[in-house]
């Protein structure tokens, strides 16, 4: 088989991406572009603004991918773009330019699903590192700003396929770091400045109530028949937030928090010690204890479902896994059980379109191409 260039596009967040891979297993290049400055003053991602920033950046970010590849339009072999899941105006538009693009260049396209993208991030960084061994059930966790789902991965031939055995009822993982972020004037996003503040704190300061799942997930209504014996691992994380929110009120912490947002807003890109700077011990001993709670919760629900399932394989992948005492902690406990534990590099970890290049590989080789007709989907689930 000789090798195919595919050019990835991704624009499902705030991030405009565009990577060259070679056979899924060899990063060419690898451009991302980042809205965070944009985003930033709102304290979240705004829809609208990430759609007009996808279309400013787009051409520049495809061409630099291209570039940095040694490639050209005419060279590459197919093109691949996320389908969804994400916002559908910020998917659209790395969409129609894909679109555009085959059908002016005459190449195949191929719609990836971005979930696929985050667990093929790992695949592609293994093969990389000429790790072609990987011993099944395959369980992998994608906890990003958007999910925390747990997959038992299947290769079937070339091709993969995915069944969900969990999933948050509430606020993915990252999205709970971005809240609590929020909520206590640190910025946009939150992961990386809660990853950053936690070891200035005593994570054993504040003890949050473990999570709790009591009613039967309404969405999943009539769409498992023959898995519904089978034991899942559902996630929440909306009353850790709301436990942090009656921390501040019960212990009057809304006059520091407002004092921190006003001065860090005058600051382009604050650094830690700019943080530490407006943050007192009690705040950072809260971050610390909430990072904390949110590594037991992910570590100790995706360890019980790899026993579950008697998992051979654990991934972890997605914005989230980026986080450092996550990976300790995983890595810590997986060795207890004799489990290999695969992440993807940090800048893998997060959006960007090599994993999305990657993931079509499987699909180039059996020929899947999308048909011109398609569109983003925001909710496209994967399977
Ligand atoms: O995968 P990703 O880039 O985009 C989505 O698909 O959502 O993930 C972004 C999420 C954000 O919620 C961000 O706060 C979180 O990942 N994140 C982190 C870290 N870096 C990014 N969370 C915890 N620790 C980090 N170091
Ligand atoms: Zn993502």
């Amino acid at each position: 088989m000789p090798d195919a260039y595919i050019l990835g596009i991704e624009s499902s967040c705030d991030e405009t991406a565009a990577a060259v891979v070679r056979s899924g297993e060899k990063i060419i290049s690898n451009v991302v572009f980042s809205q965070i400055g944009t985003h930033q003053p709102y304290g979240g991602v705004v829809p609208e603004l990430a759609s007009r920033e996808h279309l400013k950046a787009i051409v520049p970010v495809v061409r630099k991918a291209l570039a940095d590849a040694g490639q050209t339009y005419q060279s590459i072999d197919a093109l691949a773009v996320t389908q969804g899941p994400g916002l559908a105006g910020a998917l659209l538009v790395g969409i129609s330019y894909a679109k555009a693009l085959a059908f002016a260049l005459d190449k195949p396209l191929i719609a990836v699903n971005h979930l696929e993208g985050h667990i093929h991030a790992v695949l592609l960084e293994e093969r990389q590192k000429g790790n072609h061994e990987l011993h099944f059930p395959l369980l992998a966790l994608v906890v990003s700003g958007g999910h925390t789902h747990l997959y038992l991965a299947e290769q079937r031939g070339a091709g993969w396929s995915y069944e969900n055995i969990g999933h948050t009822r509430d606020d993915a993982a990252g999205e709970a770091f971005d809240k609590v972020a929020k909520l206590l004037g640190l910025g946009y996003p939150g992961g990386p400045i809660i990853e950053k503040l936690s070891p200035h704190g005593d994570p054993a300061t504040v003890t949050f109530p473990p999570s709790q799942i009591k009613h039967r997930d309404r969405r999943e209504k009539g769409a498992r028949s023959e898995a519904a014996d089978q034991p899942r691992f559902d996630f929440s994380y909306s009353g850790i937030k709301t436990a942090v929110l009656r921390y501040v009120e019960t212990h009057n912490l809304q006059p520091s928090i407002d004092a921190r947002r006003k001065e860090l807003v005058g600051i382009a890109k604050p650094k830690v010690e700019d943080y530490l700077a407006h943050c007192d011990q009690r705040t950072l001993d809260l971050v610390a204890s909430f990072q904390r709670a949110m590594v037991e919760d992910l570590v100790g629900k995706t360890l019980a479902a790899v026993r579950a399932y008697n998992a051979a394989t654990l991934f972890v992948t997605g914005g989230v896994a980026a986080n450092n005492e996550l990976r300790l902690r995983f890595e810590m406990d997986a060795a207890m059980e004799g489990l290999p534990v695969y992440f993807p590099s940090r800048p893998l970890s997060t959006d960007n379109a090599a994993m999305i290049a990657a993931a079509a590989y499987p699909r180039f080789l059996a020929r899947e191409f999308a048909p011109i007709e398609f569109s983003a989907e925001a909710g496209l689930v994967l399977r």
